[in-house]
């Protein structure tokens, strides 16, 4: 069914609500695309797991430092900046993602809830003291090679990065930000996500049943079965970009990409 873009134009408050695939044309490998996504050449149980990190700490190290190193050459792409101007745009928009790079606010977008958390936010595996400097890439770290975790400077315990890993609760608080943003919303923008993973993947559905109106944007057509479900198949940072010159909703600048970071 055609969504009319007008629906964006009168929206109170929008919800944009993004998974890898917002990051994709940045460059960040997705998890589920067939032979580019990484749990189709990882095993997230050895990799996204304290499991996973309990038996092997410089495996799990290593491949985070990989991702780290790939995020901190990434830069935001059209999708995030429309993301960060369509928030200029609108009475209220509230950014909820589930992923773990800082592309969002480097494009300009400013209060990012993360129900996965961030690949940046390091914490002790032991004591669970959050680290207040990151730590320096390890050389060669792109290559993802083993590299053992630095130590915690209170317990000497290995730290690991501040995701949320498979058997761990999503941050309480952010998420129940995120489901009553979805409860209130009228309108949510589902960019770059499977929608296979839980709860995140409830948000659109919780909208739903609240009486918003959802668009999947994605190169996948999603299977729409709502009279207020739609779907805009193709990439993110081309569909959000034309989406917002469709939507008669005012001007302001697009904000321009942040250098990459070093
Ligand atoms: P997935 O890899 O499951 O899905 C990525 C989606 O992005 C797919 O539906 C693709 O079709 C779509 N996609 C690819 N390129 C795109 C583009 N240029 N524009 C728009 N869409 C595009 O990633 P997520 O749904 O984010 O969790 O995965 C959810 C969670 O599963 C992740 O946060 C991660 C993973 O396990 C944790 O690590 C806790």
């Amino acid at each position: 069914m055609h969504f009319d873009p007008n629906v964006l134009a009168k929206a109170r408050h929008v919800l944009v609500f993004t998974g890898a695939g917002v990051s994709a044309e940045s460059g960040i490998a997705t998890f589920r695309d067939k032979l580019v996504g990484l749990w189709e050449r990882f095993d997230p149980t050895q990799l996204a797991s304290a499991d996973g990190f309990r038996a092997d700490p410089a495996l799990v190290w290593g491949w985070y430092e990989m991702r780290r190193a790939g995020i901190l050459q990434a830069r935001p792409n059209p999708a995030h900046l429309a993301i960060a101007a369509l928030a200029k745009r609108v009475p209220r928009l509230t950014l909820v993602t589930q992923n773990v790079d800082d592309l969002h606010e480097r494009a300009g977008s400013p209060d990012v809830l993360h129900l996965h958390g961030r690949l940046d936010a390091f914490r002790c595996f032991s004591c669970d003291r959050p680290v207040g400097s990151l730590p320096a890439l390890a050389e060669g770290a792109g290559a993802g090679r083993r590299i053992e975790p630095p130590r915690c400077v209170y317990c000497a315990g290995p730290l690991r990065p501040g995701v949320v890993w498979f058997g761990e609760s999503l941050p309480a608080h952010t998420l129940e930000r995120a489901f009553a943003a979805a409860e209130d919303c009228d309108l949510v923008l589902s960019v770059g996500t499977s929608g296979l993973v839980q709860p995140a993947a409830s948000i659109p559905r919780l909208a739903l049943a609240a009486g918003a109106s959802v668009v999947h944007v994605n190169p996948q057509p999603a299977l729409t079965g709502h009279p207020r479900e739609f779907a805009l198949a193709g990439k993110a940072g081309e569909v959000l970009p034309a989406l917002l010159q469709a939507a008669p909703i005012g001007s302001a600048p697009m904000p321009r990409p942040a250098p990459a970071r070093r």
